[in-house]
Formats: structure tokens, sequence, C-alpha cells
């Protein structure tokens, strides 16, 4: 293509020159015999003069202007070689249109001035071109608008803010920069149509470049139900997201919540993308991820809709639910094993079910405690304070209880509990437990147990020492004292 391409234009080169340098030889060869037939023919002296003078001129720029279309033809010949032919070889790409535009005009006054110099050398061409205000007005309009783009194109390319390949959004007009000429710049938009903007009204315009060799982001939005938990939405998006084609792995996307809306909860996606003139496929493809994730973790769209609640059991944060659900879970506890099947459905219905968002804190270090906690869903850090800074003495995983310390013997809290990831603990309080105490010494024991070994752990984290000695029975005295049992 681009080899037929050249040596159309070097045939194109060599007839032009050719032609020109023909006509160059037959205006200097015929040049006497006509000035004979013309001017010596002439009696008069006056007139002959006149003629002579006449003549010469019209052969003199009869030959400037050949010489001058030879040198075009020259000169558009080395522009295509230095600035095509020669960058494509050493850099890859040739040169940009105004730099060879600019290469060929002040090339094209050069050779003019010598021209003129060469067949009008009393003649100051400097001074006729500046003493000339007629020719500068006319100049000076003519050209305004092509001035103020040349001009506005030389700055841009000093500048270089952006180049062919970016996309750019100007205006109204957004698309992959294919051009940057001495008259204006040239995009191909979205919709694969071209735009052509002047470079003084680019000059004028806020221009947002989005370049070729940079990571560009772009936002999606979505959003769900008030009944789909935050933390897993997030989760599935992202890992969604991050698999689709033209999403860059180098930066994880982010999902995050916007605004809690009138139909639910609104989020954004921000992504990196390799290629971003490719941005409205990625867009499409990131939704179509997201639906399909939706689907297969029955996270639902909110559609602009009124929600009415017809429904008797909501499922949700601080309800207390007939606690079959529950069961399980409890029967999974060591320390409620002695329990019989009705104690445990009792204890069950008793039961709260509450959910923590990653990073929660569920019961704070110092505070005073009335509950204990089953983990039901997800996991839970014990954290002690070090220094200032948390430091996680476990992890607590489903079917461990935790905040029983306290709720058995009164004291503060020992230490800070948070959410390792969405949780759901089962809320059980006061009452619930001391009903169970009086028929189970077992539980009472296994309870004071586990409070000695925690208690021990504790004291060795927080001072770094050696294992301190598990001192049950003591625990359990005062388990029993606090709550009135012999
Ligand atoms: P409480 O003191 O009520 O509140 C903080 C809770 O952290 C505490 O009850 C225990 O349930 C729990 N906890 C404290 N120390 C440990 C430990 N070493 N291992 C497991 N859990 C602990």
């Amino acid at each position: 293509m681009a080899g037929t391409h050249y040596k159309k234009n070097l045939i194109i080169f060599l007839i032009t020159t050719a032609l020109v340098a023909l006509l160059l030889w037959l205006v200097y060869s015929f040049e006497p015999s006509l000035r004979a037939y013309f001017v010596d023919g002439v009696r008069d002296p006056q007139m002959h003069d006149a003629a002579g003078a006449s003549y010469d001129n019209v052969f003199k720029i009869t030959k400037i202007v050949l010489w001058m279309f030879l040198f075009i033809i020259v000169i558009r010949a080395l522009n295509a070689l230095i600035f095509g032919f020669g960058f494509r070889l050493r850099k890859g790409y040739e040169a940009p249109n105004l730099v060879r535009n600019t290469f060929s005009i002040i090339a094209y006054i050069i050779i003019f001035a010598v021209l003129f110099k060469r067949f009008y050398p009393a003649t100051d061409l400097g001074a006729v071109l500046a003493t000339s205000t007629i020719f500068g007005v006319i100049i000076g309009l003519a050209l305004q608008d092509t001035l103020g783009n040349l001009f506005a194109g030389i700055s841009l390319q000093a500048d270089k803010p952006f180049l062919v390949g970016d996309v750019i959004v100007v205006g109204q007009f957004s698309g992959v920069v294919e051009s940057i000429t001495w008259r204006g710049i040239k995009i191909r938009t979205f919709q694969n149509h071209i735009v052509l903007i002047s470079n003084s009204s680019a000059g004028k315009e806020s221009i947002e470049v989005c370049p070729r060799d940079n990571l560009n982001a772009r936002l999606v939005f979505f959003n769900t139900l008030y009944t789909d938990s935050p933390a897993k939405t997030i989760h599935i998006v992202r890992e969604a997201v991050r698999e689709a084609d033209n999403v860059s792995p180098k930066i994880r996307p982010i999902v995050r919540i916007r605004n809690l809306g009138d139909s639910g909860v609104d989020y954004e996606v921000k992504y990196w993308l390799d290629d971003y003139a490719k941005y409205n496929d990625t867009d499409a493809l990131v939704r179509q991820r997201i639906w399909y994730a939706f689907r297969r973790a029955g996270i639902n769209f909110a559609f602009p809709t009124r929600t009415l609640q017809i429904e008797r059991k909501v499922r949700g944060d601080a309800m207390r639910a007939d606690g079959s659900e529950f069961i399980d879970r409890l029967n999974a506890v060591d320390i409620f094993a002695p329990l019989s099947a009705e104690e445990t459905a009792r204890l069950a219905k008793n039961s709260v079910r509450r959910v923590f968002a990653p990073g929660e804190t569920v019961i704070r270090a110092g505070d005073e405690g009335s509950s204990m906690f089953v983990v039901h869903e997800g996991k839970v850090k014990v954290q002690i304070n070090d220094n200032g800074k948390p430091r996680t003495v476990t992890v607590l995983n489903e079917g461990d209880f935790f905040g029983e310390m306290a709720l058995f013997t009164g004291e503060p809290r020992t230490a800070n509990i948070v959410a390792a990831e969405e949780t759901e603990v089962l809320e059980i309080g006061f009452q619930a437990m001391k009903h169970l105490f009086d028929t189970n010494p077992d539980l009472v024991e296994a309870l004071s147990h586990t409070i000695a070994e925690r208690r021990a752990e504790l004291k060795a984290k927080s001072e770094d020492s050696a294992p301190a000695e598990i001192e049950s029975a003591g625990v359990l005295a005062a388990v029993k004292r606090f709550f009135g049992i012999s």
C-alpha cells in the first residue's frame, strides 16, 4: 500500500520536474529570438525602450514563476524524504504536519527572496514588503483566521498537551486524535465521525486529555436494594469487574457507596483501562458483568419503586426472630452442649441477630456489658490496646462466643471485638443466661473455665510475659457470687 503510494508520487515528481525544466529551457532558448522580433523591430527609440522594459519584466516574472515552481517541487520532494521517509526510518513515525509545513513555508520564502534578488538586484524586497501598508492590511485581513490557527497550532506543538492516538474531549466532542496540523485538530469520534476543530477555537476551550500511555479511569454507576449487604456487594462487583477485558490488572477496581438513594443504595465502580479509546465497550462489559454477578449472588438492582413492606418477619438488624434458624448454630457451641433441646430452642428464641460491617466494633474495651455473643457468620478479631495501637490477640470464627467475661463477672469489657469481615452475631442477654444457670451447673463451670483461660491469655499477651496461671476456681466463685448461685 505505502510502497505503491511512494512509487506513484515519484513518477508524478519526475514528470512534473521534467515538464517545468523543459518550459524553462524553452524560455531561455527562445528569449533572444523573441526579443529580436518584439523589441528590436521597434523603430521609435522611446517606444523601443518601453517595449524593452516590459519585455524584460514579462520574461523575468515568467522565469521567477517557473523557477519557483521547480523549487516547490524539489522542496516537496525533500520534505517527503526528510520528514516522511527519514523520520520513519529513524524514529518509526512521520514528523507532524505542522513541522513539515513550517519547513516548506520557510524554504519557499527564502527561495522566493533569492530569486527576486537575482532578477531584480536593484529592488529591496524587504523595503517593498515593510513599507507597503496596503499589502500588510490585505495580508492581515486575509490571513487573520489562518494566522490565528497557525500560531495556536505552533503553541499546541510546543506544549504538546496531547499526541496522536490520545483521547480528548473538546467542548461537546470527544474522540481519538488523528492528526494535529497548522490549521486544526482532527479527531475521530466514537461514532466513527471525523470532527475538525480549528486550533484557534481549541485554544479558547478547556481540553480534557486522556493520554494513551496513561492509566485512565472510568466510573460506572449501579444500585442495589437496601436489604443487600454493602460488604458483599462491594466484594462481588470488584471481583467481577477485575476480570473484564481491557480492565487494567495493574490497579484493583474500587467499589464504593455514593449515596443512600430513594429507591436503593447507589454505588460507583472505578476501574482503570488498558486502552481508554475503547471505554464505551468496556463500560458496557462492566455493567454486564455486574448483572451476572448479582444474579449468582442473589443481589438485586433497585428499581425506582416504592417498597411496601407487608412481610411480618423482616430479615435485618436488631430483630427478634423465632430463632429456629439459630438452633443449629447454638448446638454447635461447645459450652451449650449440656443444654436440652428445649433449652437450646428457648435460647435461640431469645437471641437477637445483629450484623456488622467489616472493621466495625462490636465490643469496646472498658465498656459495661450485659450480653454475650455467638459468631453466626463471619469472623471477629479480639484486640487489645498496645501503646495506642490495636493488637490482635486472636480471631474468633463461626460458632465461637465472646463477651461472656463482662456478662458473668460484672467487670468491664476486657478487650475490643472488631468484625474482620461482614459478620452476623447472635446476642444473648443476661436474663436468658441466668435462667439456664439455675438448671445447668455444668454450663457455669464450663464458662468459668473459658473465662479463666482467656484471662490468662490476655494477661500473657498484654504483658508479653510467660503464660499466666489459669485460675478457674476463683472465677467460678466470682461468677456464682455475681449470679447469686449457691
Ligand atoms: P468481655 O471482656 O466481656 O469483652 C471482650 C471479650 O473478648 C471478652 O469478654 C472475651 O469474650 C473476649 N476475649 C478476651 N480475651 C480473649 C482471648 N484470649 N481469647 C478469646 N477471646 C477473648
